[in-house]
């Protein structure tokens, strides 16, 4: 059987690269996720492109949305190379939403449901690896020792866009933008809600369930 596509979507802090990596490793899917593939390449000019900034980086440390044709490219060029995938970060509009009808057909769709308030203490406590980019929070998952990466011993750094101010952007964002996407997606048969606000463990046993009764 063709490895299976699955969306992931969610408020910033939702949970959504926490379970990608868990969905990637067990079901053998690419990661592909935006909001990575920009920060790798914050300074890449985009100026050709007719955007109000140069690059990447003035739109992420706002929290505000990278235009469409950068994204809708990076996803294009890395859906095209993967079998199977789970999607995280993409589509954040409507339009573009549109666009990845167009790329490719989907398996399951997974929306994380969790409250305003939860989101900004996730994000404000969140620590990543400065190495191999894995996820901590100083609160609900420390690491053994502190602002060590129990995975590779790399450093954990504060995302540029967790700070308070940010993060309200990305939320409000989100609800003008993205919480329609997620409408538009509810009545489909492949669209499984989740209770983003279990245990991080507890999140996880409910997607495998759902993608195993997907696929
Ligand atoms: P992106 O990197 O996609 O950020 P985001 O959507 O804001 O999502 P996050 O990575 O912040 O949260 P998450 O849901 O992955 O949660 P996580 O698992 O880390 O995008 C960043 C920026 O890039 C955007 O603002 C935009 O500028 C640009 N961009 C990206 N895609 C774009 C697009 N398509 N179009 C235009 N622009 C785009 O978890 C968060 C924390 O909570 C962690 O500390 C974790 O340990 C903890 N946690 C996770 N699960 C639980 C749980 N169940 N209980 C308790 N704590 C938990």
């Amino acid at each position: 059987m063709a490895q299976p596509h699955v969306l992931i979507l969610g408020p910033p802090g939702a949970g959504k690269g926490t379970q990608s990596s868990n969905i990637a490793e067990t079901f053998g899917v690419e990661h592909v996720t935006t909001g990575d593939a920009l920060r790798g390449n914050k300074d890449m000019d985009i100026s050709d492109m007719d955007t109000e900034y140069d690059t990447p980086r003035e739109y992420m440390e706002a929290g505000d949305l990278v235009p469409d044709a950068v994204v809708n490219a990076i996803v294009d060029e890395a859906l095209s190379q993967a079998d199977g995938f789970v999607l995280d970060g993409y589509p954040r509009n409507m339009d573009q939403a549109e666009e990845l009808a167009d790329m490719t057909d989907l398996d399951v769709v997974l929306s994380l449901e969790v409250s305003r308030d939860e989101l900004v203490d996730r994000l404000t406590g969140r620590r990543v690896c400065d190495d191999c980019g894995a996820n901590f929070h100083v609160e609900f998952e420390p690491p053994e020792e502190e602002g060590v990466c129990d995975e590779c011993g790399g450093e954990l750094i504060q995302r540029d866009d967790d700070n308070e101010e940010s993060v309200n952007n990305r939320l409000d964002v989100f609800d003008d933008n993205t919480a329609p996407v997620i409408d538009h997606y509810r009545g489909d048969d492949a669209f499984v809600e989740i209770d983003g606000e279990q245990t991080p463990d507890e999140v996880w046993a409910d997607i495998e369930a759902a993608i195993e009764e997907q696929t």
